[in-house]
């Protein structure tokens, strides 16, 4: 497989080890391994290049939390960046939220930020190495930031780590890019993405209450595991 060395999708690192990426037929870059997506992330934090900070909580997940029936519900941040999502969580009543994300330079601020809240915990780390379960996974452009080879993953793993009422939900693109990350799709695509690897449906309509310049290209999703006619 051919490595290139290449600042396209902003892959030049500043750092002394390069990002190296292969490019797959679509011009996208599939990093290797976990080291070179950490380095990749690693140093969109550090260079403050982080377009997709909203620097708050979307309303929609707004709404979303606030009919969350159980304060003492394990919540997950996968992807999390800067985190608006868990101030809110905080700030309402809630005492469970764990945040992960890949990028060290992003996880020491976190835990300066969050320092002595014994309501949350903070893991430097990969989504996919999770071992634990939790009631609530909210996603918030970490699925449009995978590389659509790990769909499948990303799906099997949200099975294995919620718990049996646990619900996903969040926000996900409903439009396409040139390149990513981030990478599109479509309402349906994921749909069927879902179904066949797991997870069930509850709900995905279009975003109402999407901040402005998001507005009309996301949808808003509720999903479960399936279940068996046993359980
Ligand atoms: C597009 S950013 C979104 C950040 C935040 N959710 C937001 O909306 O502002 C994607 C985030 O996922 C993190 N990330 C990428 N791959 C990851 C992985 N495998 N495990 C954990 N975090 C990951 C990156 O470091 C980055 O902070």
């Amino acid at each position: 497989m051919e490595v290139n060395h290449t600042n396209t999708y902003e892959l030049n690192s500043k750092s002394d080890n390069p990002i190296q990426c292969t490019m797959d037929d679509n011009g996208c870059c599939i990093v290797e391994d976990n080291n070179t997506e950490k380095a990749f992330w690693d140093d969109r934090w550090a260079a403050g290049s982080t377009g997709w900070d909203l620097g708050r909580v979307s309303p929609e997940l707004q709404k979303f939390f606030d009919l969350l029936p159980d304060k003492n519900a394990a919540i997950l941040i996968p992807g999390c960046g800067n985190a608006y999502e868990a101030e809110y969580l905080l700030n309402h009543g809630f005492t469970n939220v764990t945040l992960i994300d890949i990028s060290p330079t992003l996880v020491r601020n976190l835990r300066s930020k969050f320092e002595n809240n014994s309501s949350i915990r903070i893991l430097e780390g990969d989504f996919f190495q999770l071992n634990e379960t939790y009631d609530v996974v909210v996603e918030q452009t970490f699925f449009c930031a995978i590389h659509p080879s790990m769909r499948v993953d990303y799906v099997q793993k949200m099975v294995k780590i919620l718990t049996e009422k646990g619900i996903l939900g969040g926000l996900l693109f409903n439009r396409d890019f040139e390149g990513g990350p981030p990478f599109g799709g479509s309402k349906e695509e994921y749909k069927k993405l879902f179904h066949e690897h797991g997870l069930e449906v509850i709900e995905m309509e279009m975003a109402m209450n999407s901040i402005p310049a998001r507005q009309g290209t996301e949808v808003f999703f509720q999903a479960r595991k399936k279940h068996t006619e046993s359980n």
